[in-house]
This record gives C-alpha cells, sequence and structure tokens, in this order.
C-alpha cells in the first residue's frame, strides 16, 4: 500500500464537504477501480486509481468505493484476505485505516444493502471489470448524458476539479519539478547514435529516483511527426531533431505534461533553427494572453496567427494571415490543438467528454485541426493548462486530396521540404493566477541557446 499523505487526505476531506454542498441530497457513488490482469489474474498492471476517487479520498485504495451522502462518506472496502500479510506485507485494520483516512470504514459486502432504495449517482470507473460492478449495483450504467443525477454529479465534480486548491498545486509543482528534471537529464544523454530508448530511459529514471511515474506513455522520437508515437525503437542520428514529450505523475498522481525538441547533433541546423523558433513565437504569443477571462479558443488562435505569420516570413505559405488561419491552412502543419486542461488526468477530466473542456453553449468545431481543439472555456484563476503549438510535416496531411484544396496553391512545398524537420513540439504547463499565469514547467530549457547549451551537456 502507498503512505499515506496527510495533505492530500486533508484536501479531499474539505473537497468531499464542497461536493456535498454542491449535490445536496443526492448520494453518489465513486469506484476506485481495479487493478487490470495483464495475461494472468495475479500478473497485473501498476494500480491507478480513479481521479475521481483520488480528488475525494486522497489515497488509492483498490476495488473500494466511497459512498456520499449528505456531510457522510462511507468507504467500501474488501477486508484483508489472510495470506494478504505474507504477499503484501502488514495489512492495516479497518480502524487503523478509517483513522489515516478520516472515513467511516465498511465491508465491501455491504455494499448493496447500503445502495438500496438509494438512487445513487454515479461515474463510470476506468476499468471494465469495475463498470460491470457498477451496473450489477446500480442496475443500470453510469451516463451523464442521459441520467439527470449523473449529470448533476459530474457538473459538480467538474465545478470542483476546474479550479485547483492549494494542495492540488502543490502537487502539479511537484509534477512540474520531476518533469524538468527528466528534460534535462534527456537533453544531457543525447548525442549521435544513442538509441531512443536510452534517452527515454535517462528521463524516466529522473522521475523514478523521485517516486514518481508518468502521466502517459513517454514520446520520445526523431519521428515528432507521428502525434502519438510511443516506440522508442529507433536511433537518434546527427540532423536529426528529437521529440520527447515526457510527463510525471506525483505518487498522488497529478500530472506533468511537457514537450521538448532538441537536436541531437547539439546544433539545430538553419532551417531546423527557423522552424524551431516559429514554434517558440507561437507559444510565447499563446502565453502572452493567458490570463484570466482570456477564451482558451482564442490562445489557440493566437499560437495558429503566429505559427502563420512565422510561415508567411519563411516564404513556407503566401497570402492573409486572417484569412490563412480562417480557412485553416496553418492547420495543414499545426493539426492539433494549443493545449488542454491538466490536473489529476493528463488530458484533465476528458473521460467526462467535452463536458469537461467546452463552456456550456460551445461545442467543437467542424473544421479539421481546430476540430482537435480539447478545450474552450475562459480562464480562470485556479486553472491548470498546457500551451503546445506544434509544426509537423505529416505526408497523411499533405497528400490527402481534401487537405489539399484547403491549401489552394498557397504553400510551397519546396520552402516546407528546405526546413529540414519533420516533427516540432513545445509544450509547458501553466497555472493560470489573478493577474497572469505562472509556467510551472519553466525550467526547462527552451530557447535555441539554452537548449544547443545543454544538449550533450
Ligand atoms: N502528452 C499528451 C499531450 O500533450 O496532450
Ligand atoms: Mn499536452
Ligand atoms: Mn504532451
Amino acid at each position: 500500500m502507498s503512505p499515506f499523505h496527510a495533505a492530500s487526505i486533508g484536501a479531499a476531506k474539505a473537497r468531499r464537504q464542497r461536493l456535498s454542498t454542491l449535490l445536496g441530497d443526492t448520494p453518489a457513488l465513486i469506484p476506485a477501480g481495479a487493478p487490470c490482469s495483464r495475461n494472468f489474474p495475479s500478473n497485473v498492471y501498476s494500480f491507478r486509481a480513479s481521479s475521481h476517487f483520488l480528488y475525494l479520498i486522497g489515497h488509492a485504495l483498490p476495488g473500494a468505493y466511497a459512498l456520499l451522502e449528505g456531510e457522510r462518506t462511507r468507504l467500501f472496502v474488501q477486508p484483508p484476505a489472510e495470506d494478504d500479510a505474507l504477499w503484501h506485507g502488514a495489512v492495516p485494520s479497518f480502524a487503523e485505516l478509517a483513522a489515516q483516512l478520516d472515513c467511516e470504514l465498511v465491508a465491501l459486502d455491504q455494499l448493496p444493502a447500503a445502495l438500496a432504495k438509494l438512487d445513487a449517482s454515479s461515474l463510470l470507473a476506468p476499468d471494465h471489470a469495475t463498470q460491470a460492478r457498477q451496473r450489477e449495483l446500480l442496475g443500470r450504467a453510469p451516463d451523464a448524458s442521459t441520467s439527470e443525477r449523473d449529470a448533476r454529479l459530474a457538473e459538480a465534480i467538474l465545478s470542483l476539479r476546474l479550479v485547483h486548491d492549494a494542495a492540488a498545486i502543490d502537487e502539479l509543482r511537484l509534477a512540474g519539478e520531476g518533469t524538468v528534471a527528466a528534460h534535462i537529464a534527456g537533453m544531457h544523454v543525447t548525442r549521435p547514435g544513442i538509441g531512443e530508448a536510452a534517452i527515454c530511459a535517462a528521463m524516466e529514471m529522473e522521475l523514478r529516483r523521485r517516486d514518481m511515474g508518468t502521466s502517459y506513455e513517454s514520446i520520445v522520437t526523431v519521428h515528432g511527426e507521428v502525434l502519438h508515437n510511443v516506440s522508442h525503437a529507433g536511433v537518434a542520428r546527427a540532423g536529426d531533431i528529437l521529440l520527447a514529450d515526457v510527463g510525471a505523475e506525483t505518487p498522488r498522481g497529478w500530472a506533468g505534461d511537457v514537450t521538448r525538441c532538441w537536436p541531437v547533433s547539439g546544433t539545430f541546423e538553419g532551417g531546423q533553427r527557423d522552424a524551431y523558433q516559429v514554434v517558440l513565437n507561437a507559444q510565447a504569443a499563446a502565453l502572452a494572453i493567458a490570463k484570466p477571462g482570456t477564451r482558451y479558443r482564442d490562445v489557440h488562435l493566437a499560437a495558429a496567427r503566429a505559427t502563420t505569420q512565422g510561415l508567411l516570413d519563411l516564404g513556407v505559405l503566401t497570402g492573409d494571415v486572417d484569412e490563412l488561419v480562417a480557412d485553416g491552412v496553418h492547420a495543414l502543419l499545426f493539426p492539433h490543438g494549443v493545449g488542454h486542461l491538466l490536473g489529476l488526468d493528463v488530458h484533465d477530466m476528458e473521460d467526462l467528454g467535452d463536458r469537461a473542456g467546452y463552456a456550456e453553449g460551445r461545442a467543437r468545431s467542424e473544421q479539421f485541426g481546430l476540430s482537435y481543439l480539447r478545450l474552450d472555456r475562459d480562464l480562470e484563476p485556479g486553472m491548470a493548462v498546457t500551451i503546445e503549438p506544434g509544426l509537423y510535416v505529416v505526408p497523411a496531411i499533405l497528400e490527402d486530396e481534401t487537405l489539399r484544396r484547403v491549401e489552394a496553391g498557397r504553400l510551397n512545398r519546396a520552402a516546407l521540404d528546405a526546413l529540414n524537420v519533420r516533427g516540432i513540439r513545445i509544450e509547458d504547463d501553466i497555472l493560470i493566477t489573478e493577474t497572469g499565469h505562472q509556467v510551472l514547467t519553466a525550467g526547462a530549457p527552451k530557447s535555441v541557446a539554452e537548449v544547443e547549451a545543454t544538449v550533450g551537456g
């Protein structure tokens, strides 16, 4: 069992109190989820509790269910098996667990009786076995799009998790520190001929030594144009740019999410330097307006305009900035959204769908590129988001007949080829403050000079 963390457990209790005010007399069943088998039942993937459970309890308890009714919280937990002490070491008694977690503890087999006639609201657990058990326990599948009470619970939790409290911000800072250390370590070990796997290992070692994990599968590749490329089988050679998208997960489950790109040789070649600077300028333009009251879609569009202007200056695009952005021409080279919410999940609360990322009355665009924007809320103090523009040369996009019609002769392919880049992204984690924002991951080298001075160092 992971160690108890008093600050997280205390913060969780305060969150439950706030949730009970929002929920009124609607009871809520929050499952922790269960470990998933890799190949046979006793060999499981490392357990990661549901983020809603971690948020409200502050501790991972495999197989547990929290039942919230007004100010009362009961935790339903499987009592220890006789041989647990042999395989897992000393297991706390119910009384000890109750004291540590500041919750009432009840044996799991009492849960069906406790739920009878309650008509509790719930949110789906991450794993299929727990989802099936939830359907049995509730007599229905939790679904915030069809059930009013599930929607009420989703909205209540979302309103809490959108704006981070002090304990959450401490965890996000910790995740940021680990993430920064990982990126510096990755830059340090890079030299021509090293395997992507060796760079990835050096980065993840910085996390493991802090007793942290990764908040998603690490992307460490010289093929950054493959957006979710999780193969580490390649070799980094002189002339390549390495893209590393690696984020820490703190022992309590909070996420970091940073991307840096660096030249394997230690020096950006001419065109690569220009392309890198375009992405850096786009990130600066987005950061410049990231403050309370700004609509996140406008942060995205600021990055899109700066990218377009940079590509016009390099002769890669021709035309008018506003027209190119309105037509989505930049999206052929910057096809994803500029970022997302960050918290316990790397794409925070994406299990709740666009209810989390999109404010009421806003919906995803259908235009290629803008359709991938995961967040369209007005920024508020206490929100954490990523800012991650990029530039990619993706053959599947550039050869697509429909998308070529978007370009309509405004993309100079020879000038694009001359940049000699495949994929560049620059990503930081920021916390919105009362007056602007704070970059939680500012320690990761980013300017051309800083990056070149760190690679191979
Ligand atoms: N690492 C996933 C993302 O940047 O969204
Ligand atoms: Mn991200
Ligand atoms: Mn990322």
